[in-house]
């Protein structure tokens, strides 16, 4: 079964707390979505492989940290996930970006693919994929099964916002795959939508509505 770890960090917490507001503007919205990516990279990168290195500082030689494991790659689910990305590079700058496409059905509530764009060589890379919004989960458990289904072998999932059926369903899915989230929320309305949850993030991170 997979982890799931909710950070339960302060500054995740307030800046969570000020998104669900329903007078948070576009611009506050967008720059918080981006800052609580960030501060979910720094935990959902903890267990990434680090070997030793010889270098030299202006003083001695020295043996120094180096991440040595795959190469990294942040992958959004469009629309939403495009405002986490800027974030994960602040954070990892050298990552490569590969894009899926995916909306959600307002009737059946199934995901439904319309762009796939990821790096050449995304089999050998460690993938995080972005969502700010864990609903019935369809959609991460759509994305994911695409990665997989190209080769990718090392995938974490990170979101902002989860529902307990979400999290449940991706658990079901995607056994290997970790979770991190800011806040685990209530429940799902009859929409679909996560309670209390925030709205619907691309039309607030975006302003299309
Ligand atoms: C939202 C959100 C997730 C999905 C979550 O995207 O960003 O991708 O819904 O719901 P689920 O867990 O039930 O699949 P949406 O389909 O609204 O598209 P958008 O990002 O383009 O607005
Ligand atoms: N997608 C969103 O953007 N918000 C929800 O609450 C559920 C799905």
């Amino acid at each position: 079964m997979s982890k799931v770890l909710v950070m339960d960090h302060p500054l995740i917490q307030h800046k969570i707390g000020i998104l669900r507001r329903t007078d948070t503007g576009t611009k506050d919205f967008r720059a918080l979505i981006s800052e609580i990516a960030m501060l979910e990279c720094y935990e959902a990168t903890r267990d990434l492989k680090l070997s030793d290195v010889e270098i030299e500082t202006p003083i001695c030689k020295a043996t120094v940290k180096e991440l040595s494991g795959k190469k990294l790659a942040i992958v959004p689910i469009l629309r939403a996930g495009l405002g986490m990305v800027d974030g994960m590079l602040t954070m990892i700058p050298a990552a490569k970006v590969g894009h899926i496409g995916l909306y959600r059905d307002p009737e059946s509530l199934k995901p439904v693919e319309y762009y796939c764009k990821l790096p050449d060589d995304c089999s050998e890379r460690e993938v995080f994929v972005v969502d700010p919004m864990l609903a019935t989960g369809g959609s991460c458990i759509a994305a994911i099964q695409m990665l997989k289904d190209k080769g990718v072998g090392h995938i974490h999932l990170m979101c902002i916002i989860a529902a307990p059926e979400g999290i449940e369903a991706m658990q079901n899915a995607h056994p290997d795959v970790d979770i991190i989230v800011g806040a685990k929320d209530e429940r799902l309305n009859e929409h679909g939508y996560i309670v209390p949850g925030l709205g619907d993030a691309g039309d607030r991170i975006f302003g299309t509505k």
